[in-house]
């Protein structure tokens, strides 16, 4: 080829990877496949191995495009943006009224009134406020660190730059950032007469364009703000959910309409029936009706999960439909050896997202369904939940329809595969050797909610196993070392990397090298040990190393045995729990050993370190007169407070209501210090 073709065409491939990095990272919208663009990207290396001096200043290879979203700079909430909890039913909303009620301890004579207010489908932002001046508008991001985006937020003509009224000193406004149909449909008509790629659903184009790196083009996309809720605030804005959104007006914000103060469950659902049937008529997409408790002063009282607040929930909408055909089914193996079908259909768009996959779950589920290959199905997309099958249309299925076949053997390893008693799931058990479990297992690992390495994502991952460089957790840690030149080189003869990228992997990994005992525990994988039950491990060890230490003598039966006691003292952490613990220390000591010799590990942090009962050991029983025992753990647990479920020498205070049993006498015996229920109360 000629060198003047070949520098056109790596002109050409810089251009038009750029243009797809912009629209993925940038507008959240992509516009060709991943196949499509990896394509793109292995020319442009295959060309520059093989013409070294042709390499472009401004080469893609040079950059990677995650580069790009780091742009803004992070903004750590000082109150979490969380989420909320699904109910698909009138079931569902009844059973959250009645969970509240035995939450706060009271009978279905006590009225719990409800303000419903439609759910919007857009992207939540928080705005803060000092002496009535907006000084900084964040996305949520994952909850606990968002994206500084204020120059953009200052563009949106419903946030109010500086406050009207009587405003507290510091207050924290949160709401929906989103975008009109009509202006959705003309951006979308403006960017086809372009030849711009378009976006998705207005939802998206909200995204795309609130994360634009020139405020220009934010302020160009007319995008709108409605305040539901709040988070830092120096003084009160109000008693009642009524009261506080009345005042958020005043302050200059618009807030969702309509809403209806509600006192039982008919009229939640008359209003969700009333705007779900006006849906069709309104300007702006929304999902579901929010339904959330008037009286904020139970706020508190109620606290929030790891996910979601207990003083609301989002009734959502029925998930929108469509047709398509049933072409294969494929087998995932999931990093815990999961099997799981994977129903390959014709392409389909349902509300506004194009469809190629839906899980089929497990065996039962196919048989449930009764589907076949090349069956006419109907598949369901609630929000954000993964496409669902419902059924298949018997009179148009076809008569050479194929029967679905479970395999006996691993797709992977081709091991046996196993079904235990009792468990819809059948996996593969060849843990250590299986390659699809053994990538998600690392894919895991280095996952947001674990170790959260940044630069290191599935697909890096997939490559980086490929190439033999990092085969277990470990290995990731190696590549700092200052021998690891070759691997290091290695990579950075890969596509898509740089010495740039290669410098802020070597700094994210060096950073994750300082972790929180949870956050190991759960990015080890350990069946059965989710975020929550790694956390409550992880406080009840006061001391990180003294859990390492115990992990490094578990050979010696006595420490075992302490090491059960302990676990099974931790309330909420079963048997399950630890055998599985013990079944991976057991079989995989070295490993742990080697990739604990590259960490720090820290203490679970504690919420209120100054508290009285912070870090003490509790166990509660008997019946209590004021709050419920959920509110009572959870009250304990918010100040720091570790909850054991059975009395032992090392338990600091036994909480006791009435008719106690037999821990009681226990505590007695261990000369334990015990208070009752107003006592106890009495710390907060
Ligand atoms: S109250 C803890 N009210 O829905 C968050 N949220 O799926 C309390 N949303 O993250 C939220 N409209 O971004 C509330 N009227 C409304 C809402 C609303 C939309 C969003 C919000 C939240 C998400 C949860």
């Amino acid at each position: 080829m000629k060198k003047q073709n070949i520098l056109e065409e790596l002109e050409t491939l810089a251009k038009k990877i750029e243009y797809y990095d912009r629209l993925y990272y940038m507008e959240d919208s992509p516009s060709i496949s991943d196949a499509e663009y990896d394509k793109l990207r292995l020319r442009n290396a295959e060309l520059e191995k093989q013409y070294p001096d042709l390499i472009r200043e401004n080469s893609p290879s040079r950059r990677v495009g995650s580069k790009i979203t780091s742009k803004f700079s992070k903004v750590e909430h000082k109150i979490p943006m969380l989420s909320l909890g699904n109910a698909f039913s009138k079931d569902d909303v009844q059973a959250f009224i009645d969970k509240t009620r035995r939450f706060l301890n009271v009978d279905n004579s006590y009225e719990l009134e409800i303000i419903a207010e439609p759910k919007i489908d857009g992207l939540s932002a928080t705005i803060i406020y000092e002496k009535g001046k907006l000084v900084l508008g964040a996305t949520r991001g994952d909850g606990k660190q968002g994206e500084n985006i204020t120059e953009n937020i200052n563009t949106i003509s419903s946030i109010p730059q500086s406050l009207v009224g009587n405003f507290p000193d510091i207050l924290e406004i949160r709401g929906e950032i989103f975008m009109k149909n009509s202006e959705f449909d003309l951006l979308n008509s403006i960017r086809e007469k372009n030849f711009l790629p378009t976006f998705s659903n207005p939802r998206n184009a909200a995204a795309g364009s609130v994360r634009q790196l020139d405020f220009k083009v934010t302020k160009s996309r007319n995008l709108e703000f409605f305040a539901y809720g709040w988070g830092n605030i120096s003084n009160s804005i109000g008693s009642s959910l009524i009261d506080i959104r009345n005042n958020i007006k005043k302050y200059g914000f618009n807030v969702n309409e309509p809403f209806k103060l509600c006192k039982n469950i008919d009229d939640m659902i008359s209003f969700y029936e009333d705007v779900y049937r006006d849906r069709p008529n309104l300007d702006y997409d929304i999902d579901g009706i929010v339904y959330k408790l008037n009286n904020t002063n139970l706020y508190d009282r109620l606290g929030t999960t790891e996910h979601s607040p207990r003083y609301a929930i989002s009734h959502k909408f029925p998930a929108e439909k469509g047709l398509s055909k049933l072409k294969s089914v494929s087998f995932q193996v999931g990093r815990t050896g999961a099997i799981t079908p994977v129903a390959e259909i014709n392409a389909v768009t349902i509300g506004g997202v194009r469809i190629k996959r839906a899980s089929l779950h497990n065996k039962d589920e196919i048989a449930r369904l009764g589907i076949k290959i090349g069956d006419t199905i109907s598949i369901q997309r609630a929000g954000d939940v993964i496409p669902q099958i419902i059924n298949f249309v018997p009179k148009m299925r076809p008569s050479n329809a194929i029967d679905i076949e479970f395999p006996e053997y691993c797709p992977c390893c081709k091991s046996k595969l196993y079904r235990d008693d009792g468990d819809a799931i059948i996996r593969c058990m060849n843990s250590h050797n299986c390659e699809m479990q053994l990538k998600g297992q690392l894919i895991h690992f280095v996952s947001r909610n674990a170790f959260n390495i940044d630069g290191l994502g599935e697909k890096q991952i997939i490559d980086l196993y490929d190439l033999n460089i990092i085969k277990k957790p470990s290995d990731i840690f190696v590549l700092t070392e200052s021998f690891a030149d070759d691997l290091r080189n290695k990579i950075l003869a890969l596509p898509g990397w740089g010495k740039l990228s290669m410098s802020n992997l070597i700094n994210s990994i060096n950073k994750s090298k300082t972790q929180y005992l949870d956050k190991l525990l759960y990015g080890l994988g350990i069946r059965h040990l989710g975020q929550g039950t790694s956390k409550l491990i992880a406080k009840n060890f006061k001391d990180p190393s003294a859990f390492v230490n115990i992990i490094n003598n578990l050979h010696l039966t006595t420490n075992q045995n302490d090491f059960e006691e302990e676990l099974k003292s931790i309330n909420g952490v079963g048997y399950k729990v630890i055998n599985a613990l013990l079944d991976y220390f057991d079989k995989n000591k070295e490993e742990f050993n080697k990739l604990i010799s590259y960490l720090t590990i820290q203490n679970f942090p504690n919420n209120d370190q100054n508290h009285f009962l912070s870090g003490k050991k509790m166990v509660f029983t008997g019946r209590f007169e004021n709050l419920s025992r959920n509110e009572i753990k959870i009250k304990a647990e918010n100040i720091g407070a570790i909850i054991s479920s059975q009395i032992s020498s090392k338990t600091d205070f036994l909480v006791v209501g009435s008719d106690p049993g037999s821990k009681l006498k226990k505590a007695k015996e261990l000369n334990i210090k015990i208070i009752n229920e107003v006592e106890f109360l009495g710390y907060f």
